[in-house]
């Protein structure tokens, strides 16, 4: 190994680097072909791969736009050949020669450029290039720790190429989008105050004001809405937002968001504009045609038939509410559940009687995960129901759950008996990993769902206290406002999400545009006026100058983009994303500051002992 590393050193320092001098490129890797031949070009990029044949050397020159065969010929350039020798993976090359057909035989139907090559008068190699960490090319198995230390590199692969293109054409398709449909696009401040959205914020410490500090925003919330009530009437703008949370595959700590608020308008006319836009993208990146509206569901029916309110509709495996009917049977554990003020839920799920055993035990451990106690089964074998808890089920339960949940011989159904809260989360998780593990979401592409008449609290388990389940600047429904100071978690909101394939990518709702009901909102949340007024004064001051009825959304542009191209993660989709840990492997980041810098700011760090 060592030996290599010396042979390849001295070799890059044997190698004289040319100058770029006057030469300018004629064309770009993707575009010569056979009516090109006989024309003088220059080419210019990165050597993909060099293969000598019996004299000839082979080059595969790739820049961002693909591939060409360029070919060094000792009989034609004998100088240029020699050198040619010296060429590696991802040396920076520019190269002077003719264009001729390939010989009979030798053309690539897979490349754009396969009937041509490139015989070279002039070889101009401008840089070196140590040996690459992987392979750029899509195959390359690399783990994501050393693709995001080499971004530069990873980005050269055709794949990560393709997905920051798809991004920039999606960027300039939305924002042409909304300026032509009367949008003006805002800038609003990343060293400004806290905007409550559900995560904590990242904190940059003023120098000026030694103890204060600035919140990156969570979202520009307040901003948007300040800019309704200043008049902008439409509002857009492509943001980052911070949030210091748990990441996922779909979570990064600082995100983009495609911001829009408009005045004087209701929950349609936000969602209207929203369908179009996205119905914009989707014709004209992938060619596919929405069908408009998009389905709309409300928050308590998803609950009920996914428990979840982002369900994934690109398969059934549907939940159904069994508590009337098993809640007064023999069998304790969903008797007891039922009279605690619990529910039983069952999943039907069809094929399940090949389950073994010990899968069984498996799907019992992964709802446990998600807080059941445990996990009642029934197989329907031809003739007979197969289970540990039939025996004190009795023919009519029986009788009642085959009529409700359409049983079929070859089905196995699930219960999970248990609070609300935990039914759903156990059930709607169980749903889509079984989903996944049998593959059901491969059939279809495109699944949307709306979610509307949300709750708008739901209370906090942590915090003891309701919380808002959008934001606090959320409106509540008009008929519902009485109810906000004696059965606040009564009340419903007029926010709506958009799911797609069974992730939230967007959301939003009408504002409270008045300060009396602002002020309502945030006692029923807890937060007196004191704090109210020290945390969003200006939003309440504001309120009493002329601000109009309005409403608006965010989505998550990274989120939309990561569905649009099929990838795992919103990773693919974003230049430089950071780790699941929060770091980014190129920069370092986060790093320790200089002394000085804390000294500035008087900030002293303990370390722990
Ligand atoms: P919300 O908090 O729902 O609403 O955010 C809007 C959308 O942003 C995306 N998103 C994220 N994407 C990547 N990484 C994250 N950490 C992350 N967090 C959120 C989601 C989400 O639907 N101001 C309100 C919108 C409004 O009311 O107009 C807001 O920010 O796709
Ligand atoms: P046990 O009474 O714990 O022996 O459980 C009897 C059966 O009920 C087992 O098959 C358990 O998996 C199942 N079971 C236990 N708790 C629950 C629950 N909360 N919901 C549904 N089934 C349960």
């Amino acid at each position: 190994m060592e030996e290599l590393l010396k042979e390849q050193t001295e070799r890059d320092l044997s190698i004289s680097l040319d100058f770029l001098g006057n030469w300018k490129r004629t064309h770009n890797c993707n575009e010569l072909r056979l009516s090109d031949v006989g024309t003088d070009v220059i080419l210019m990029g990165w050597v993909q791969r060099r293969r000598d044949h019996g004299g000839l050397i082979f080059v595969d020159l790739r820049d961002r736009e693909g591939i060409t065969q360029v070919v060094f010929d000792p009989q034609h350039n004998a100088e240029a050949h020699r050198r040619a020798h010296h060429l590696r993976s991802e040396y920076v090359i520019a190269v002077a020669g003719k264009v001729r057909p390939r010989p009979e035989g030798m053309t690539n139907p897979k490349l754009a450029t396969g009937e041509v090559e490139i015989i070279v008068h002039e070889l101009r190699i401008l840089n070196t290039s140590k040996t690459p960490p992987f392979l750029v090319e899509d195959r390359a198995q690399v783990g994501e720790n050393v693709r995001l230390q080499y971004r530069y590199i990873d980005l050269r692969r055709p794949f990560m190429l393709r997905n920051i293109r798809f991004r920039h054409e999606a960027l300039q398709l939305t924002r042409r989008f909304f300026a032509q449909h009367g949008f003006i696009e805002v800038e609003t401040p990343v060293l400004t105050k806290s905007t409550p959205e559900g995560a904590r914020d990242y904190l940059v410490p003023s120098r000026m004001y030694p103890g204060k500090f600035y919140s990156l925003p969570q979202s520009p919330q307040l901003f948007k809405q300040l800019l309704m009530m200043a008049g902008l009437e439409r509002y857009f703008q492509i943001v980052k937002c911070f949030r210091d949370e748990d990441l996922r595959a779909d979570r990064q700590p600082e995100f983009t968001q495609l911001d829009v608020e408009m005045s004087f308008v209701e929950e349609n006319d936000v969602m209207g504009i929203i369908e179009d836009w996205i119905a914009t993208l989707f014709r004209e990146l992938l060619d596919v045609e929405l069908e408009i509206p998009l389905k709309r569901m409300s928050y308590s029916e998803a609950m009920e038939r996914y428990g979840t309110d982002r369900p994934d509709l690109r398969y059934g495996l549907e939940l159904t509410d069994v508590s009337d009917i098993v809640g007064k049977t023999e069998f304790k554990v969903f008797r007891q559940a039922v009279e605690n003020g619990g529910m039983v839920k069952c999943l039907r799920f069809p094929g399940g009687v090949k389950l073994s055993r010990k899968e069984l035990d498996d799907l019992i451990a992964f709802v446990q995960g998600f807080g059941a106690k445990g996990m009642a089964w029934i197989k329907i074998q031809p003739g007979q129901w197969q289970s540990p808890i039939v025996k004190f089920l009795g023919e009519g339960a029986q009788n009642a759950l085959a009529e409700r949940l359409n049983v079929e011989t070859g089905d196995i159904l699930f219960f999970v008996a248990d609070q609300q809260d935990v039914v759903n989360e156990a059930l709607g998780n169980l749903r889509i990993h079984l989903a996944e593990k049998e593959g059901l979401a491969a059939n279809s592409k495109f699944r949307f769902l709306w979610i509307t008449h949300f709750p708008l609290f739901e209370w906090s388990q942590e915090e003891k206290r309701l919380v808002a389940v959008h934001h606090p600047f959320t409106s509540p429904i008009e008929s519902e406002i009485n109810l906000l100071d004696t059965e606040p978690e009564k009340v419903h909101s007029r926010a709506y999400d958009l799911v797609l394939n069974g992730v939230e990518i967007g959301g939003g709702s009408i504002r409270i545009h008045r300060k009396d009901v602002q002020e309502k909102v945030f006692r029923a949340l807890g937060i007196d006026e004191e704090e109210a007024q020290g945390k969003f004064g200006f939003l309440l001051d504001a309120l009493q100058y002329g601000a109009p009825p309005h409403g608006g959304i965010a989505f998550g542009f990274d989120r939309l983009l990561m569905l649009m191209l099929g990838v795992p993660s919103i990773r693919d989709v974003i230049a430089f994303p950071k780790t699941q840990k929060a770091t980014c492997p190129l920069t370092g980041a986060p790093s320790e500051p200089e002394v000085q810098q804390l000294l500035e700011l008087r900030i002293r760090i303990e370390t722990e002992e």
